[in-house]
Order: C-alpha cells, then structure tokens, then sequence
C-alpha cells in the first residue's frame, strides 16, 4: 500500500529539510530522517556524531527514538536525506524492522530526488523479531 502523494511530499520536506540540523563534522555526510505515523505525524531525527567516534548516532533511530518518546509505535513510512541517497545502515534497519516490516523507505539525494523506495522488509530479509524472543 503507497502513501498518499500529499503526505509523501510532505515527509520528503521535512526530510531534507532537517538534514540542515545534522551534527557531522568528522563524516560530513548530513542525514535528515522523517518519520511518518499511522495517526498522521511527522518525527524528525538527523545524525548527531561525536569526537568519541563509535558513539555518534544515525538519523533513521533517532527519529525512531523520537517517536517512540512521544508514544508512537505504529509508522508508515520513513524518508532519509542523504547527499547522494544512501541507504539505511544495518543497525537502523534492525531498529525500524521492530517496528514493522512494512514501514516504507524512501532515500532522497541532496536535490530531493527519489533514490530508492521499498519497504524495510526488503532491506532486512529474514529479520530477527520480537517472535523469536517468546517463551514456550
Ligand atoms: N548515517 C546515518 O545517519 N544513517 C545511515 O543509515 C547511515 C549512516 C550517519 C552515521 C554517520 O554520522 C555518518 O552518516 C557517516 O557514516
């Protein structure tokens, strides 16, 4: 099931747009990360990185720890602004697939030019969840 086209826009916005808030003086690859709910809102999340290098944070997990913050746990889909598209790196992929498989995932360049879209399913075949965890 596809977004409706005027929240895509929107969420492609507000992806690109907080990109410009990104922290990432050692990479200098800005990520901006929008998050769309199923109720409608938008959480923002950039790359916050830091002179102790491993423990500098992603774009996509910090917008997924915004939200979940705010109590929302259900997401539609997810658009990351890069420089050239990049795709999500493995641990936000893990972070997101917690969330659903079908959260959709949109990468954006630095002209807001659609790069790849699919869903996190597609990106973490085989995903380990919540359901491996359960007791007999
Ligand atoms: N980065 C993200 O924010 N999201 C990704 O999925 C890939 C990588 C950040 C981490 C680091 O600050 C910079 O991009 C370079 O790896």
């Amino acid at each position: 099931m596809t977004i409706p086209q005027q929240d895509k826009g929107k969420l492609i916005e507000r992806a690109m747009s907080v990109r410009a808030q990104a922290y990432a003086p050692y990479s200098n690859y800005h990520v901006g990360a929008s998050l769309l709910t199923n109720t409608g809102e938008i959480f923002d999340g950039v790359n916050v990185e830091n002179a102790s290098y491993t423990v500098g944070i992603c774009a996509e997990r910090n917008a997924v720890f915004q939200a979940v913050a705010h109590n929302q746990r259900s997401f539609r889909a997810i658009a990351v602004a890069t420089d050239n598209g990049g795709s999500p790196c493995g641990a936000c992929r893990q972070v997101l697939s917690e969330f659903g498989l079908d959260i959709e995932v949109i990468t954006l360049d630095s002209q807001g030019n659609i790069i790849m879209e699919t869903t996190v399913a597609k990106l973490l075949p085989q995903a380990f969840g919540p359901e491996h965890l359960t007791q007999e």
